[in-house]
């Protein structure tokens, strides 16, 4: 068993630090609250909840959290405490510039500061797009007040012209299509109106899904959570459950540190496999346990992931989408089946109080297409794959279940773009010198060389090559890829060009081998050359003069640790300074 004891209740509470007894401070703190017409038995040491809210109309996958929060409040309400919805920064996938990653930290950084700061004794964490789930999850570990996660729920399934339309992945699709001449640019504009048809987050187990199937395998969601669609009245429900047990969580002190174990993460990285889920999830993963004070690494992803079969037929693995995973099951069964192979620790706590196991015993399996039997799998080997050898010492990570079997094991001569911009430059060349045997490779994309480290690693492939049919080349870059893409694609590659990582030293016309069995990736040149070429490597990346963007280049970490600014790993908790006023 888990070993926690509920704290005995009553007790005081930290918020009334702010709103109990009669000071002139207090009545401060109290009195300006009044404002809004709160009653004054309100204040009379019952749990304050802090609903953190990631709404923004920018951010669409999180939309409808205005909704959902009314839900929150209504559960806190029924359980005898008092909600308090607080917005914060927000973050959406598809619009901010450089990329989300860029702000994952800064997110986490306000966050854990709004939650610290002000009167909160609990805190429900109201995510849904890819970087808000990670960012608010950091900053409550980085807290530890206990804290209970609802995801806004993913869009119900896309269709055109009678296939399921998958976010993301269809995006992909569609746009390589146009490139080969198997699609119009009018029916492209055609389908993009079939991709978003509701409300919630990607539909495919990208990253989004794979975040919220993260929080749900951590302990850190109600079970079931994860995949009920934005849409359904059940998500409305999982909202209100969650207000009423934050509240019970406030009472018995049941913390993320309670929950978020080194087993919980080995769950969630399992998990992770059998979902096939984002590479992305590697990445917050680091960064969240790095929060807990865990020490997570790279190899435990490749350890913990290496036997897990991927089960889930979900694209962009797969043919399904979220919504039928719902209907299958969703996530509990997943659970069931891992646990019954002996692949999870059951005994860890989750924020329900109850155990893993105890909340999943009972669940079924209602769709074996969907959710797959082990010897039906969509792979056997889904866990991440962590390479490494001269290309990159410090690892980079593949998907196996989105990778071509013909590719695992592949030479190739590399065809080099020193950043984005310069792929973007040539890639539609027919004068380009490539073809499918060669390896894409693109520098600079990493954290602080994109900045940011954007998901471009999935460098569609040149015209000339799709013009054959070929739908799939070996690519390796330093930078993320979306969870909602697909194909043989080494990422994260550690250390990065722009920190003078040997990524940067490659050369058009280098030979490069991958391994994924051996989990090897090697740069064919002899290691004098390698030290030679490393010696005369100049770095390439101006630090800005000023801003958020010179504090991220100086303090961000690598991708293999999960790319956190330096300064913010580790559990601060909840004591706040001296009273101003
Ligand atoms: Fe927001 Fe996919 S872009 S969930």
């Amino acid at each position: 068993m888990s070993g926690f004891t509920p704290k005995a209740w009553p007790r005081k509470l930290r918020s009334q630090e702010w709103y109990g007894g009669t000071s002139r401070d207090v009545i401060y703190h109290r009195g300006w609250m009044k404002n809004q017409g709160y009653p004054h038995d309100l204040f009379d040491g019952r749990p304050v909840i802090g609903i953190l809210n990631t709404w923004s109309d920018m951010t669409p996958c999180n939309g409808h959290l205005r909704e959902l929060a009314e839900k929150v409040k209504a559960g806190v309400w029924e359980a005898g405490g008092f909600p308090m919805e607080v917005p914060v920064f927000s973050a959406s996938e598809n619009t901010f510039r450089p990329t989300a990653m860029m702000y994952r930290n800064l997110a986490a950084l306000a966050i854990e500061e709004t939650i610290r700061g002000q009167p909160m004794d609990g805190c429900v964490l109201l995510v849904g797009c890819d970087k808000t789930t990670p960012s608010l999850i950091m900053a409550a570990a980085s807290v530890d007040l206990p804290s209970i996660v609802v995801t806004g729920g993913p869009m119900l399934n896309g269709y055109f012209r009678g296939e399921r339309v998958g976010s993301g992945t269809h995006l992909w699709k569609f746009s390589e299509a146009v490139k080969a001449g198997e699609m119009t640019q009018e029916e492209f504009l055609e389908a993009e109106a079939s991709m978003s048809r509701s409300s919630g987050t990607c539909n495919t187990m990208g990253t989004a899904s794979t975040m919220a199937s993260m929080a749900e395998a951590l302990g850190m969601a109600l079970s079931g959570n994860a995949a009920i669609p934005g849409v359904d009245s059940r998500r409305k429900v999982m909202a209100q459950l969650s207000g009423r047990r934050i509240v019970q969580m406030v009472k018995d002190d049941l913390k993320p540190s309670d929950i978020m174990t080194k087993e919980a993460f080995e769950n969630a990285i399992r998990v992770n496999g059998a979902i096939g889920g984002s590479t992305n999830a590697v990445v917050h993963l680091l960064a969240m346990a790095g929060r807990c004070g865990i020490d997570l690494t790279l190899d435990d992803w490749d350890r913990c992931g290496r036997e897990i079969p991927t089960i889930v037929n979900l694209m962009p693995s797969g043919e399904y989408l979220m919504e039928e995973f719902f209907y299958a099951g969703g996530l509990p069964v997943v659970i069931k089946m891992l646990s019954e192979a002996g692949k999870l620790h059951k005994d860890v706590l989750t924020v329900s109080g109850l155990t893993l196991w105890d909340e999943v015993k009972d669940v079924r399996n209602w769709n074996e297409d969907v959710i797959r039997p082990f010897d039906k799998a969509l792979t056997q080997h889904g866990g991440i794959a962590v390479l490494r050898g001269n290309l990159a010492p410090k690892g980079c990570v593949l998907k196996p279940s989105a990778a071509s079997e013909h590719l695992m094991k592949h030479r190739g001569r590399a065809v080099v773009f020193e950043d984005i911009d310069d792929y973007k430059a040539k890639i539609n060349d027919e004068n380009l010198d490539i073809d499918e045997t060669c390896v894409m490779v693109m520098k600079n994309c990493g954290p602080r060389g994109y900045p940011g480290m954007a998901e471009v690693g999935n460098m569609g492939l040149p015209p000339k090559v799709l013009r054959k049919g070929i739908t799939d080349m070996v690519r390796i870059s330093d930078a993320r890829m979306s969870g909602t893409a697909y194909g043989t694609v080494l990422l994260h590659t550690s250390p990065e060009a722009a920190r003078g990582g040997p990524l940067a030293i490659v050369k058009n016309g280098d030979f490069i081998e991958i391994d994924v069995e051996a989990r090897r990736v090697h740069l064919d040149i002899s290691d004098e050359e390698m030290q030679r070429r490393l010696a005369d490597w100049r770095p390439n990346v101006e630090p800005p003069a000023s801003g958020y963007a010179r504090m991220f280049h100086d303090h961000v970490e690598g991708a293999d640790t999960g790319a956190d600014f330096d300064f913010l790993k580790g559990c601060r908790g909840s004591a706040v300074g001296k009273d101003s006023h």
